[in-house]
């Protein structure tokens, strides 16, 4: 097994690697990788669902998303991303996660970290992009970390709240998939991350509506101040699909978008796992 870093501040690549037949010593190191490039790429793959979710829960616990569309119908942790239409109907979700964001923050207790495998990827398009957020945070000036040090933030699932973002195109006016009472929830700008002790911006365009008890104009200027600086180009790692890819990122220390961009009649289909974290400190 071999890791080559893919940028020079986080991301890495592990090749030669199988599995679905890793030694303790081999899983030992992969997750050694994990903390420390915090988006690990695992090339060459070909895993059945029951595999992906054996795989998975070396990580953690599955945990189920909050929405029933687009699971997989013999393994509902598993999320279906693909842009394939069978009988006239979309197979699974078709933009998922088209703006940044980290995978559950709208939950007490967010995943912890994601695993995509991809079974069919396109010539052109469809990349999946990643922010370091340790390095968004410690690359603030001293003052804009002490001001945020002990702010926080209202996180929300409800596109339909946040006049930052659209609804997909599947999903009609959005209502039976945002608008479902799910309650908004409360977590620190800064996040310490529980197993690396390091700290990172837990902010995101998608799902945080609002700093904490500050007026509305001011929240959103702060919030487009951090979000600028989680967006620096030194920051970004933009992952280009390879059949078999398992992508593994930590969603206590990045943010991820799909790109989008498919050129037709290129298809793209991954299957999503998610683990289970802990409350954000
Ligand atoms: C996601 O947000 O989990 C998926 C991102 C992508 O579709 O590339």
């Amino acid at each position: 097994m071999q890791i080559n870093k893919l940028t020079p501040s986080f991301a890495a690549e592990i090749v030669g690697a199988d599995v679905a037949a890793l030694t303790d010593a081999d899983f030992a190191a992969i997750m050694e990788a994990f903390l420390a490039y915090q988006v690990i790429v695992i090339r060459g793959q070909s895993l059945a669902p029951a595999e992906q979710k054996d795989f998975s829960r070396r990580f953690g616990e599955l945990d189920f998303h909050i929405s029933s569309k687009n699971k997989h119908k013999d393994h509902p942790e598993l999320l279906i991303l693909s842009n394939k239409k069978i009988n006239g109907e979309w197979v699974g979700a078709t933009a998922a996660g088209d703006e940044w964001h980290t995978d559950t923050q709208y939950t007490p207790v967010p995943s912890k970290c994601t695993m995509l495998h991809a079974l069919e990827v396109p010539e052109e398009g469809g990349e999946t992009a990643f922010i370091n957020t340790y390095a968004a945070f410690e690359d603030l000036d001293e003052a804009t970390r002490d001001r945020i040090a002990d702010l926080r933030s209202i996180n929300s699932w409800n596109r339909l709240k946040n006049p930052r973002v659209k609804v997909p195109e599947q999903h009609g006016d959005g209502k039976s998939t945002y608008d479902i009472g799910h309650p908004d929830v409360v977590h620190p700008i800064v996040r310490t991350h529980p197993e690396t002790g390091r700290k990172a911006l837990y902010v995101s365009p998608r799902h945080t509506l609002f700093v904490d008890g500050m007026d509305e104009d001011k929240s959103e200027e702060l919030l487009q101040e951090l979000f600028a600086a989680q967006q620096r180009p030194d920051h970004i790692y933009v992952h280009k699909w390879r059949l078999g890819d398992i992508v593994i990122w930590d969603n206590r220390c990045t943010l991820h978008k799909g790109m989008g961009g498919i050129k037709p009649p290129g298809i793209r289909h991954l299957h999503r796992t998610l683990m289970q974290g802990s409350v954000p400190v």
